[in-house]
């Protein structure tokens, strides 16, 4: 039996996949199976590093989506648009789609799988989170009977890599970005990583499969890391702390509740001070990992490839040869398979962020006379702040320098404290304010 795919999209992923189709030997057998049909590009003359018979390349991306020869669809285009309408226009013809485009899930994921249930087709997207790790099947399936407590997860790459480079060398965030620029780890324009968005997207549609219901993505707090500073990092690292972007998805109460819809949960990209021992803070460079903390298998810890031509067509293969073995057992016309289809419409509840209870990192420049740090730990002590620690740490030219670490305190009561102490005339600046995992 062979099972016709569309591809749209022949760059880094698209040129991946067909490379695994080309080569199935040693593969599993249903990779075989998997024809391509069409390729959708932009161009015809572009120099390609793969080799494909000419009849199967077309720019013609609309005729792919409604061609009745074709079973699957495989989106690997990037970006919002026109991946979206082509993805919605694909399900409309009935086919099955793979997709590793995590900004259009994460903020289309409702209409998409809404149609997409309507018409009886499966959306896949493995390669939209982690590039080559496994983590949304095993979270839809193996980790399916567990009540997922939280997912904590480093799922960009290009703020790892900075990170780690800062920390190991001491350089500035500009200065490592620029490099990291220089040597293809960071697109020319950064935003979507450096400030988080690519994290927010990912760790949207981690919560979504891990509590069963939809995320709107503007209920997601997001701050990236261009604040981070090498001093930062240092004092981290003398406090026993490595300093990561992640993404958090949690219950917010350890009370289970009896429906998903009365889950209210945490969802939160931020740069966290995580400490050395903890199993997230040893993943360095462009890799991802994903800790799934769940009742009852206690942690799992997902680790790879978090992006990259290879691993994300990996993940856009694996889930081809998903679809693929349902329908050739018949799945398709027996009903959806409930392992591989949306189950869920509810949006989940997510809980502002001044609700969050936390430790947090802060430095001070203050000047040097006494009664600074008493009259810090006074207004802390004013909004319930315990202070776990509070030490002048050195200058900055004449500015004395106070980090303080505090207990696990209420966002919205530590933000208040921060607004008084920000009025006290010692007070020159707060250049640093991080959570602490
Ligand atoms: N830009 C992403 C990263 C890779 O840096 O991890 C694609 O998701």
């Amino acid at each position: 039996m062979a099972f016709k795919i569309g591809l749209l999209g022949l760059g880094t992923v698209g040129t991946g996949t067909a490379q695994i189709l080309q080569q199935p030997a040693g593969r599993h057998p249903m990779v075989q199976e998997i024809v391509i049909h069409k390729v959708g590009v932009r161009s015809l003359d572009k120099p390609r590093s793969i080799s494909l018979p000419p009849e199967v390349l077309t720019t013609d991306l609309a005729g792919i989506v409604t061609d009745p020869a074709i079973d699957i669809v495989v989106e690997v285009l990037g970006g919002l648009e026109p991946a979206r309408s082509l993805i919605l226009q694909a399900i409309a013809h009935s086919k099955h789609v793979v997709t590793a485009n995590k900004a259009v899930i994460s903020r289309y994921g409702d209409e998409i799988f809404t149609a997409a249930n309507q018409a009886g087709v499966y959306v896949l997207l493995e390669g939209a989170v982690g590039g080559g790790i496994p983590v949304i099947q095993p979270l839809k399936q193996s980790l399916g009977v567990n009540q997922i407590r939280s997912i904590t997860g480093i799922v960009n790459g290009t703020t790892n890599y900075i990170l780690t480079k800062m920390q190991t060398t001491g350089g500035s965030f500009t200065d490592i970005l620029s490099e990291a620029q220089q040597l293809g780890y960071a697109e020319a324009d950064p935003t979507a990583d450096v400030d988080g968005l690519d994290a927010a997207d990912k760790i949207a549609i981690l919560a979504s499969l891990a509590f069963g219901g939809r995320i709107k993505l503007q209920d997601i707090h997001c701050e990236g890391i261009r604040q981070v500073s090498a001093a930062d990092i240092a004092y981290a690292e003398k406090l026993g702390f490595v300093i990561k972007l992640l993404g958090v998805a949690k219950r917010d109460s350890e009370v289970t509740v009896d429906t998903p819809e009365e889950e209210i949960l945490q969802v939160r990209v931020h740069p966290t001070l995580v400490p050395q021992v903890h199993p997230l803070a040893n993943i360095s460079d462009v890799y991802n990992a994903i800790l799934v903390e769940g009742e009852p298998i206690g942690q799992v810890m997902f680790f790879g490839p978090g992006a990259g031509s290879g691993p994300t067509a990996s993940a856009v293969v694996s889930d081809l040869v998903n679809i693929a073995a349902v329908l050739k057992t018949g799945g398709g016309q027996e009903g959806m398979h409930p392992l591989l289809s949306c189950t869920h419409q509810h949006y989940c509840a997510i809980a502002p962020i001044s609700e969050l209870v936390t430790r947090f990192y802060t430095r001070f420049l203050t000047q040097d006379h006494p009664g600074v740090i008493g009259s810090l730990g006074t207004c802390f002590g004013k909004y319930n702040v315990s202070l776990e620690s509070i030490v002048q740490t050195g200058f900055q030219g004449d500015l004395a320098e106070i980090v303080v670490v505090t207990h696990d305190v209420r966002e919205g009561n530590f933000r208040q404290a921060l607004e008084q102490i920000r009025t006290l005339d010692a007070v020159n600046s707060i250049p640093s304010i991080l959570r602490v995992l």
